[in-house]
């Protein structure tokens, strides 16, 4: 969509005024390795894609906030006068949410006029949500001058998510949205929220997304349970052995005090997340020292302990997986986000990726019936404000 085409949209549905217009973007993300650690204090290690939402933006002189966007169907208005409510499951929930944050601390005095645009497939694990939210949040420090510093406008989003939208996420998402950075991948020590850009040089290699575009369902109540589990974990490792969180413990800690969590499921969770963070650091040496090839075997390793331990893949992830594996050039693959659909990550070869995106197709769809989408995972940049 042509930047142009979206400003003149603007103008058509809003008209003229003397206030500025500004255009903002915030990128969606994928994660390289690091899967379900965020709410567990541990490694993650996403980056922001060159997909995103971009918003072109103005204050209001009256107290509206009117929303629009060019992926869906709905015109919202709400009237910052009046307490802000959720409406229904609607996408101006994000946005809605991210408002109702900033009038906690520091409420808006006129509205705004909102327009977006999103070049991410929504639903399909790319964080189209967070990259909403964190649109939202830079357009109205920047255009509020509030100054509010990057890591805020992380909380208040992720905030916006957890008790407007009732999506119970950690905080990877609107981290790697807000931090990323072109050619390299957030390190984020998700307990201390200590962060590094790690140099993302894959030298011959390509990161390619897949989209399963199976309808992912009952995922949040999943997620919530995986949580749950999680929470029962260090309950019961502490009995003994008092841990604040999973990700303290090695994997040589884990062995030695596993047998006090009770349930097998449980254990089985936690082994997943001791295990996933030490593929965290040792993906990272691989990309210090440009060895992809090990780089292959962690992600492949991950996405096993995701469909055996955290039990959060599905057939059409597995499959993906599976038949990525056989295709010549592919040095690991896995599922990527919080599962039961979504999306999956391979590591492939430049000279390959053709032939690539065409057999996994092909064969994606023998078994499935379903056709993927696949997309480059070049990483981006993260929010901004785009000069026009
Ligand atoms: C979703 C959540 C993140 C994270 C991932 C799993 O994307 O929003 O916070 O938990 O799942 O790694």
């Amino acid at each position: 969509m042509e930047i142009n085409e979206l400003l003149k949209e603007f103008l058509e549905l809003n008209g003229d005024s003397e206030e500025k217009i500004k255009l903002y973007f915030a990128p969606g993300r994928v994660n390289l390795i690091g899967e379900h650690t965020d709410y567990n204090g541990g490694y993650v290690l996403p980056f922001s894609l060159q997909y995103g939402t971009y918003l072109v933006a103005r204050k209001a002189t009256d107290p509206l906030v009117k929303f629009k966007s060019k992926n869906f169907p709905m015109l919202a208005q709400v009237c910052l006068q009046q307490r802000v409510k959720r409406i229904g499951n609607s996408w101006v929930n994000y946005p809605l949410g991210v408002i109702r944050e900033f009038d906690a601390i520091k409420p808006l005095s006129d509205g705004l006029e909102l327009l977006y645009y999103g070049d991410i497939p929504n639903e399909a694990g790319l964080s189209s949500s967070a990259s909403i939210e964190m649109v939202t949040a830079y357009a109205i420090n920047d255009l509020y001058n509030y100054s509010l510093p990057t890591l805020d406008l992380i909380k208040m989003s992720q905030k916006a998510e957890n008790t407007f939208v009732g999506m119970n996420c950690g905080i990877m998402d609107q981290f790697a949205v807000g931090m990323g950075r072109e050619d390299t991948a957030v390190f984020l020590n998700c307990n201390t929220l200590e962060y590094k850009h790690i140099p993302f040089n894959l030298s011959g290699y390509t990161i390619i997304i897949a989209n399963t575009n199976k309808k992912r369902t009952l995922s949040g109540s999943k997620y919530n349970e995986r949580r749950a589990q999680c929470v029962q974990a260090v309950k019961d490792i502490s009995t003994n052995f008092a841990i604040p969180n999973l990700s303290v413990l090695s994997p040589e800690d884990f062995e030695l005090h596993k047998s006090l969590i009770h349930d097998s499921v449980s254990r089985k969770r936690a082994q997943h997340i001791v295990s996933e963070n030490q593929r965290v650091l040792d993906a990272i040496v691989c990309l210090k020292n440009g060895d992809l090839k090990n780089l292959g075997l962690l992600m492949t390793a991950s996405h096993h302990s995701l469909r055996d331990l955290y039990e959060v893949s599905c057939n059409e992830l597995d499959v993906l997986v599976e038949e990525a594996l056989h295709i010549e050039g592919v040095l690991g693959s896995r599922m990527t986000g919080a599962g039961f659909g979504g999306c999956t990550i391979s590591l492939v070869a430049d000279s390959s990726v053709e032939t690539f995106i065409e057999l996994l197709g092909n064969r994606y769809l023998a078994r499935t019936g379903l056709v993927a989408d696949f997309y480059i995972g070049k990483s981006g940049k993260g929010a901004g404000s785009i000069d026009f």
